[in-house]
């Protein structure tokens, strides 16, 4: 089961939190592993060399123009693509400024589109390839200050319906994650307050935040073989917090 022996993988945002976690399951199933962060290739690099296997690094933000375009040049093609890193502003629906929306549409949205045109069309050659995206509970149950996240997520998901029923005569599905609250770098700061993280926890059905590595399992199963069969599906793994 789960064997991605010859595979090779992009994990989008896996210098940490849910990415690094995704990216160590794909190797330790034998994927070759592309590491890719925004911030330094030192930090891309101390990631790396926390995955098995010989993990390779990438560079780029993907919130910048020609993004994808140059994301591509320095990995080539892959089979898998996992599109993990997003941007995430907190502030209310009434004070988030333009460069605010358009950061976190084109990290979480446009880039996610762009990426998927460059790497489908070896995935067509092979008539194999797993894409999935990572969305959020917020699909379902919105942050009230969150209100462009939360939308950047639902509109990623409907590409992931579009895209699915085309590509799947050719053997490539597309899938989407959704994590409710899982405790990483990200929301260290939320969750180290006490009563903040009260009132969160007790939103979660299972009454506990979720590690990165409650969402690896899920992400292996959708771009494994095993999976071949799930397409267009929203994979939610939040404890049951979306009901
Ligand atoms: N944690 C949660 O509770 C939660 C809940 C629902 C959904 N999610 C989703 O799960 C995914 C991972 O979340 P996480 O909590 O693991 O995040 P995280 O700890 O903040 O890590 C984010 C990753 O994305 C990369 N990244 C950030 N901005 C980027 C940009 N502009 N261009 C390219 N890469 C960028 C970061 O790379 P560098 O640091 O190297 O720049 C890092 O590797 C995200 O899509 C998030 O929306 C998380």
């Amino acid at each position: 089961m789960f064997d991605l022996a010859g595979k090779r993988a992009l994990v989008t945002g896996s210098t940490q939190g849910i990415g690094r976690a995704v990216a160590a399951a794909l190797a330790e199933a034998g994927a070759r592993v592309i590491v890719h962060g925004s911030t330094s290739l030192e930090k891309c690099k101390r990631a790396a060399e926390q995955i098995p296997g010989n993990a390779e690094i990438a560079l780029e933000d993907l919130s910048q123009e020609g993004c994808a375009g140059r994301l591509y040049g320095q990995t080539g093609d892959v089979d898998i693509l996992v599109l993990n890193a997003s941007v995430q502003v907190r502030r209310a629906w009434d004070e988030i400024t333009p460069e605010e929306f358009d950061r976190q549409i084109r990290t979480n949205l446009k880039a996610s589109l762009f990426l998927i045109q460059r790497y489908v069309p070896y995935m067509r050659k092979k008539g194999w390839g797993r894409i999935v995206t990572v969305g959020s509970v917020q699909q379902y149950k919105p942050h009230k200050d969150m209100a462009v996240y939360a939308a950047s997520k639902c509109a990623q998901m409907s590409l992931v319906n579009n895209l699915a029923a085309q590509l799947a005569p050719e053997g490539i599905t597309v899938n989407n994650l959704s994590p409710g609250v899982i405790a990483t770098p990200r929301n260290e700061d939320a969750l180290g307050d006490a009563a903040y993280a009260g009132k969160v926890l007790a939103g979660i059905p299972m009454g506990f935040a979720g590690s990165a590595q409650d969402c690896a399992g899920a992400a292996l199963l959708l771009c494994s073989e095993e999976g071949r069969y799930i397409t267009g599906t929203d994979l939610v793994v939040d404890g049951g917090m979306h009901l």
